[in-house]
C-alpha cells in the first residue's frame, strides 16, 4: 500500500494558539493528498516558557483540549492521520507531548522521554515507554525532538514494530537532521522529522530553530526536505511495508544479528 507521508514546517507564534491553528489550516491544502502529516513539537504554544506557571497557562489536557478537538476535525476533513507536538497538562504537572489522531478520531499520546536542557525546569519527563500505534497508514511510533540523541528510543520503536517514526521537533542543535539518516538506516524505518523555523527571544537567551524538516526512507534516502528558514509543506510516496525487511546482507539482519547479551551495560 502506497501512502503519502510528510510534514508541515512553520514559525510557531508563541502563546497564540489561534494563529498557529490558522497557519496549519492555510498550509494543509499544499499537501492535500497526504495520508500522514507530522507537525512540529509544541506546535500550538511555542517553546521557551518563562516558568511552570506560563507553561501551565498554555497547556491543555490530552483528553479534551482544543488541540485534540482541532486535530480530530482536521483529520476527518482531510482523511489524514495527524501527529503534532503540544504542551500537555496533567494533574501532576505538564508534559512535552505529541498526539496522533486518525481520521476516525482515534487518538494516542506520547510524552517526551528525554527533555532537552531547560525543558527540565518546566516539564515532567515522559513516564511511559514509547509505543507503536497501528494506524490506517501503517505502524507509527512517536518520538519528540531530543529523543533523537538517544538511539535507544528509535531502536525500541523499531523493535516494537514501527514502520514509520513521527518526530515532531523544535531543533536548536545542528546535528539531528544528519543523525536521523542513521536512525532510519540502522532500524530500517521511515522517519519524518517536522521541525519549526524562527527565533524565540523570550528569556535571557535567543533560540533559533533550524528547519530542515525531512522525510527519510527506510534505507536513509532523503525523500523530502525543507529549507532551514522558510515555511514548507511536503510529502513523499512511501511503502510502509518496505520497513518490514530488516536484512542488511545475506547473513546479517538488523534485529537477528544483534547481541543483546553483550549489551548488559545498557541497563
Ligand atoms: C529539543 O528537544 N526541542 C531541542
Amino acid at each position: 500500500m502506497t501512502i503519502h507521508a510528510g510534514y508541515l514546517q512553520y514559525e510557531v507564534a508563541f502563546g497564540d494558539w489561534q494563529a498557529n491553528a490558522n497557519t496549519i489550516r492555510t498550509m494543509l491544502p499544499i499537501v492535500a493528498a497526504a495520508d500522514l502529516l507530522v507537525l512540529p513539537e509544541l506546535a500550538f504554544s511555542g517553546y521557551d516558557f518563562h516558568d511552570k506557571a506560563e507553561l501551565q497557562s498554555l497547556a491543555e489536557p490530552f483528553a479534551d483540549g482544543p488541540t485534540r478537538t482541532l486535530l480530530t476535525e482536521l483529520a476527518a476533513e482531510t482523511s489524514t492521520t495527524l501527529v503534532a507536538g503540544y504542551a500537555e497538562s496533567a494533574p501532576e504537572g505538564c508534559y512535552n507531548s505529541s498526539m496522533l489522531v486518525c481520521p476516525d478520531g482515534t487518538a494516542h499520546n506520547y510524552r517526551k522521554i528525554h527533555l532537552f536542557n531547560r525543558e527540565q525546569h518546566v516539564f515532567l519527563p515522559g513516564d511511559q515507554a514509547p509505543t507503536v500505534v497501528d494506524t490506517p497508514v501503517g505502524r507509527v511510533g512517536m518520538m519528540i525532538c531530543f529523543d533523537w540523541f538517544f538511539p535507544e528510543t528509535a531502536r525500541c520503536l523499531a523493535l516494537a514494530g514501527a514502520q514509520i517514526i513521527a518526530h515532531p521537533s523544535n531543533l536548536v542543535l545542528p546535528w539531528c537532521q544528519q543523525a536521523m539518516f542513521a536512525r532510519s538506516l540502522e532500524n530500517a524505518v521511515f522517519t519524518i522529522t517536522a521541525n519549526r523555523i524562527g527565533t524565540e527571544a523570550r528569556t535571557d537567551r535567543e533560540l533559533t530553530f533550524t528547519g530542515g524538516s525531512q522525510v527519510l526512507g527506510c534505507r536513509g534516502e532523503e525523500l523530502a526536505k525543507a529549507p532551514t528558514d522558510a515555511a514548507h509543506a511536503a510529502m513523499a510516496a512511501i511503502e510502509p511495508h518496505d520497513a518490514d525487511d530488516k536484512a542488511i546482507a545475506e547473513l546479517n539482519d538488523r534485529f537477528g544479528s544483534r547481541r543483546p547479551e553483550m549489551y548488559a551495560q545498557l541497563k
